[in-house]
Parts: structure tokens; C-alpha cells; sequence
């Protein structure tokens, strides 16, 4: 499969029109790179539903705080090259920064117009350690879809806050873009598949599982009847590593992202840990 490598909007732009004139379909997939598994499920799924795949590989400055990870964050073009051309990707759109934003491509950008999501659903859960980080998100995700034009948008559900805010602003900004969310992979011993998991040391690595073991002893209570989200709270810290730096575990309603007492079918669990210096997230849907 010729898959297209472009870093260039007007190129990519160019693409996508061309097969639009065709009717075809375009999905599109937003990523950061560092292509795992997880990222080739959204892929599967994207060219399941259209014609036509674009995969955008950008780390994006504007999502990543002053003393975050985006000098280190893993990338490795050849290698995310390859297995979207197994996958039979059309394009890979991989700007620069500057592609992106221009000369000034900080967080703290000034110059640039933001999308940002209501207080309510950015000041909790991730948002409340990462200052600024969904605004980024927005911004670059609202960039690419006016750049792509993609029918269709996979995104995985392991972001789960990331998911609600991205459909969130689909809804309030009226864009005509089905959001495809796809489930979380996971390794065989359950550790969510995550670009950053390559940062652990092998005792890190070790903890971790406990992450995931965490969330699904909370799933097995709450399928056996207990509700109580304090009950449930406190089963699950007992699981947890005590190696792991616990940032939040929280119960929130997946459809307006308010706190809950007690939990029902469809309720959110996430948790945020550092293991070591490495920020791991997961979550399940009961
Ligand atoms: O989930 C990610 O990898 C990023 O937040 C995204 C959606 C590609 C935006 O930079």
C-alpha cells in the first residue's frame, strides 16, 4: 500500500478534496505518534467505515504544560510510517509545529485562537493537574478536522474525558463529524496500551498492573450489587499498588460528567496514577 506522507496542510487539503469529488468517505484519526496497538484498532475501525484514511501524527506543544513530557514524548516517524502502511492508511498528515501554529507554538501562546471547553468538564479529573491541557486538545483536534474535513473521527475511549469534550464540542459547535469512539486495548496481563507505558521501568511496569486490576475488582462489586461509590472507592485503593502515587479515582455520570454517590450501569471510573515519573490513566464503563 502507497501510503502518503505529507507535512503540509495545502497538500493534504488538496487529498482530501480530491477523493471527496469521488464521494468518498474520509476518516480521520488524530494521534501523536508513537503507534502502538491501540492505535492500529482505530485505524481497523476508520478503514471499516470509509474510503479514505487519514492518521494525523503531530505531539502537539499547546496540549503539553511547561513541566510535562513533550521534549521526551516517544517518536518514531519509520516505524509509524510502517504500520500505517500495513494498515492500508492513505495519508499520514505529520506537520511541524510551526505548520501548525506558526513561529509561536507555546503553551502559552497569545497569539493564538483557542477552542476551549466549559469549565465544568476541563477543571476535574485530568484537567485539574494538567492546566490548559484540553484546551490544547481542542484547539489542535478542531484545527484538524477543518484541515481534514474527515466524515468520521475514531478516537479512543482509555481518553475518556478527552472523548466527552471532543464530542462535546462537535455537538456545541454544530461540525458535521461522526466521533467513533473505540474500546480500550490492553496488554495480556490488562495494562492499558499507552505511548507512555514505554517510560516504565520494569518494577514500574510491574506496579501498573494494579492500575487495571483496580478498575475491574470495582466492575466485579458493582455487578455483584454494591453501589456505594465510598465502598467502592475503598475496595478498589486496596488493590491498588502502594508504589502507585494515587492522583484521582473518580465516579462521574459519562453522559454530563457530574460526580456520583452511587453508581449505575453506565457510570465512568477513572483513575490517574504516577508510576514513577510516568502519568498513567484508565477507566472502565460500568
Ligand atoms: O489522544 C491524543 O493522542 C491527543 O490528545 C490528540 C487527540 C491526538 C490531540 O493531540
Amino acid at each position: 500500500m502507497n501510503t502518503i506522507l505529507s507535512n503540509n496542510i495545502v497538500e493534504v487539503r488538496k487529498l482530501v478534496k480530491e477523493q471527496k469529488k469521488e464521494g468518498h468517505k474520509i476518516a480521520l484519526v488524530p494521534t501523536m505518534g508513537a503507534l502502538h496497538a491501540g492505535h492500529a484498532s482505530l485505524i481497523k475501525k476508520a478503514k471499516e467505515i470509509a474510503d479514505f484514511v487519514v492518521v494525523s501524527v503531530f505531539v502537539n506543544p499547546i496540549q503539553f504544560g511547561p513541566n510535562e513530557d513533550f521534549d521526551k514524548y516517544p517518536r518514531n516517524m519509520d516505524k509509524d510510517k510502517k504500520l500505517c502502511e500495513e494498515l492500508g492508511v492513505n495519508v499520514i498528515f505529520a506537520p511541524s509545529p510551526k505548520e501548525m501554529y506558526g513561529e509561536n507554538s507555546s503553551l502559552n501562546n497569545n497569539e493564538l485562537t483557542y477552542v476551549c471547553p466549559p469549565y465544568n468538564v476541563v477543571d476535574c479529573l485530568c484537567g485539574k493537574s494538567r492546566v490548559g491541557h484540553f484546551d490544547g486538545v481542542a484547539t489542535v483536534v478542531m484545527k484538524l478536522f477543518n484541515i481534514v474535513q474527515p466524515d468520521f473521527a475514531c478516537f479512543g475511549q482509555k481518553d475518556a474525558q478527552q472523548l466527552f469534550i471532543i464530542k462535546k464540542m462537535v455537538k456545541d459547535l454544530n461540525l458535521d463529524i461522526e466521533i467513533v469512539p473505540c474500546p480500550i486495548v490492553r496488554e495480556e496481563d490488562g495494562l492499558a496500551l499507552s505511548s507512555r507505558n514505554a517510560y516504565l521501568s520494569e518494577q514500574e511496569r510491574q506496579q501498573a498492573i494494579s492500575i487495571s486490576k483496580s478498575l475491574f475488582y470495582i466492575k466485579g462489586l458493582f455487578e455483584r450489587g454494591i453501589s456505594d461509590v465510598s465502598i467502592l472507592f475503598d475496595s478498589a485503593i486496596s488493590v491498588l499498588d502502594k508504589n502507585l502515587n494515587l492522583e484521582y479515582l473518580e465516579f462521574r455520570n459519562y453522559s454530563n460528567f457530574e460526580k456520583v454517590n452511587n453508581a449505575s450501569e453506565g457510570t465512568l471510573v477513572a483513575i490517574a496514577v504516577k508510576d514513577g515519573n510516568t502519568r498513567l490513566i484508565d477507566n472502565v464503563i460500568l
